[in-house]
């Protein structure tokens, strides 16, 4: 697989702006073929002076959908993009986003326990230990654009949660955002959804509360606590929805009256999770419950993709899509889940008895991909005994295996594969393996972590997702995993 990605190497330089990306794949083989193949691939260091590039495009205009048959292709741009120029250090910035995906990761694993634990999910806020607003939020990087009722807007996109909704006229409380807000009075296509529907009834199922009454017209109100302090209430409403060139009517989503929490300058949230209230679940009829999206990295210039729809000419991979199933966990309606079966570094399988165990959650919204205490150590110490000869550097956050490459221009880092049920394998693209804490490479760490305990959840998170195409099939439950350098064109 991997030497088929060589013939697409020149145009892979060619395309892209970011010199990270100027990878190349080296198969040798080491110890007379113990291991059999020593898979490495090379990571140009001299290159990452990027942080002294100041080459960001516009955020919030992304470029216009295309559409290729049944597929609806949107583009995909980093939040970051948005934030105007902070004052923090480069440094000082890697580790906030550290502590925002820990603090993420807590959230979510508190909110999987409860609901295993049959739990009604009343109110988070109580259950919760009040964490910095808008956590989670920061850590959900990519925004695509949408049109509701025919006004142009942007959204977050989330795998991790179902209800869709943008902050709305007249406001309690809103956040700054770029585009104007949504006002259901100049939009005749606009509609209350009533509390007595049976789509406000659905709300219980999908999110563990049921929608309240509202007086006056009795509309279906509704609350999503984000479990870190960032929150939307208002009203569930319908709309006409536009994804690049298709048409959803009817559309149900969220009309946010009071909202918090750091959504940087996007409208709301696009709720991509597996339950009926979910955007995939309300456009089955068009789209066949099939989306994919190709996560470009923080550094590069390049816009990633958000596809709807089951048309593969839609997607670049560079490698053919390999299929996973689905595992289905009830209790937990909304979050993905698969089956890893394995790990390989440089080409040599590690060991662990959580292999095969519990099923791992795939989310949009992690960083880090956290994994159970005797995978990830194995994982280390497979890693550390093909990486030698480095110097260590202390560990930066919740990383602690960081190394000092200032004295380097390239560096040769084993390859990093997470084997799936029914052969299917996630290839850590390069620029998933390692973190940069100084921009000089002077602390550069291993971008995983471990969980506390072995019986945790653990987590694909989006920094070992980038540069691939992740399909996501909710009628044949199964995900797709290929390489793709991201790119809109
Ligand atoms: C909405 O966005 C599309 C492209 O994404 C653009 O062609 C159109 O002019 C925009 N409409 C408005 C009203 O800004
Ligand atoms: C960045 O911030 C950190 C932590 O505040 C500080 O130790 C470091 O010296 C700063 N670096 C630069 C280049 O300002
Ligand atoms: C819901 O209530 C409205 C009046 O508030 C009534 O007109 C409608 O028939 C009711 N719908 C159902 C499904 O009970
Ligand atoms: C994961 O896949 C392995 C191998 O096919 C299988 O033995 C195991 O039962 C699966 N685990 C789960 C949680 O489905
Ligand atoms: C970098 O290279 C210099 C000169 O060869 C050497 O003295 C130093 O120990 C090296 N430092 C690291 C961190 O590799
Ligand atoms: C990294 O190594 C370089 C070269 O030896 C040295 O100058 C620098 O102080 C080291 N930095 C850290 C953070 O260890």
């Amino acid at each position: 697989m991997a030497e088929s990605s060589l013939t697409h190497l020149p145009s892979l330089l060619l395309s892209s702006s970011f010199l990270l990306i100027l990878l190349s794949i080296i198969i040798t083989t080491h110890d007379g073929g113990v291991h059999g193949i020593e898979e490495r691939q090379v990571l140009h260091l001299q290159s990452f002076l990027w942080e002294q590039k100041n080459t960001i495009p516009s955020c919030l205009t992304p470029l216009k959908p295309r559409q290729r048959d049944g597929a609806t292709i949107l583009e995909m741009v980093l939040q970051d993009r948005c934030t105007r120029k902070s004052t923090m250090n480069w440094s000082e910035k890697q580790k906030q986003r550290l502590v925002s995906d820990e603090a993420h990761v807590k959230s979510l694993q508190s909110q999987i326990r409860r609901a295993e634990s049959r739990k009604k999910i009343m109110d988070i806020s109580q259950a919760e230990v009040p964490l910095k607003s808008g956590i989670k939020l920061q850590t959900l990087n990519y925004i695509v654009a949408i049109q509701l009722g025919g006004k142009n807007t942007s959204v977050i996109v989330d795998t991790g949660s179902d209800l869709t909704w943008v902050q709305c006229q007249p406001c309690r409380l809103c956040y700054n955002q770029k585009d104007p807000l949504f006002n259901p009075f100049d939009s005749p296509s606009y509609r209350t959804v009533l509390c007595n529907s049976s789509t406000c009834q659905s709300l219980e199922s999908a999110m563990g509360n049921a929608g309240a009454c509202g007086f006056g017209p009795p509309t279906c109100n509704y609350v999503v606590n984000y479990g870190d302090g960032s929150y939307t209430r208002g009203e569930l409403g319908t709309e006409h929805l536009q994804l690049g060139t298709a048409s959803v009517d009817n559309f149900v989503f969220g009309c946010g009256r009071n909202n918090k929490g750091l959504f940087g300058g996007a409208s709301g949230i696009m709720g991509l999770g597996r339950s009926m209230l979910s955007l995939v679940s309300q456009t089955t009829n068009i789209f066949g419950g099939v989306f994919s999206y190709c996560l470009p990295s923080a550094e590069s210039a390049a816009s990633g993709s958000l596809v709807f729809g089951s048309d593969s000419s839609a997607y670049k991979n560079l490698t053919p899509v390999t299929y996973t199933t689905m595992i289905s966990r009830p209790q937990l309606p909304t979050f993905y889940f698969i089956n890893i079966t394995g790990i390989t570094v440089g080409g040599a399988e590690i060991q662990s008895p959580s292999f095969g165990k519990a099923g791992i959650l795939i989310d949009s919204g992690t960083v880090i991909s956290r994994l159970p205490p005797s995978m990830y150590s194995a994982l280390r110490s497979e890693f550390l005994s093909k990486f030698s000869g480095y110097p260590p550097t202390p560990g930066f956050s919740i990383l602690d295996t960081c190394f000092n490459l200032s004295n380097y221009t390239e560096v040769e880092i084993p390859t990093i594969r997470l084997l799936l049920e029914g052969y299917s394998e996630i290839p850590v693209d390069i620029t998933g393996v390692f973190y940069f804490a100084k921009p000089d490479a002077s602390q550069v760490c291993l971008a995983l972590a471990s969980l506390t305990y072995e019986d945790d959840i653990g987590i694909i998170g989006n920094y070992q997702q980038k540069n691939q195409r992740v399909i996501y099939d909710t009628k044949a439950s199964k995900l797709g995993f290929a390489r793709e350098p991201c790119s809109f064109f």
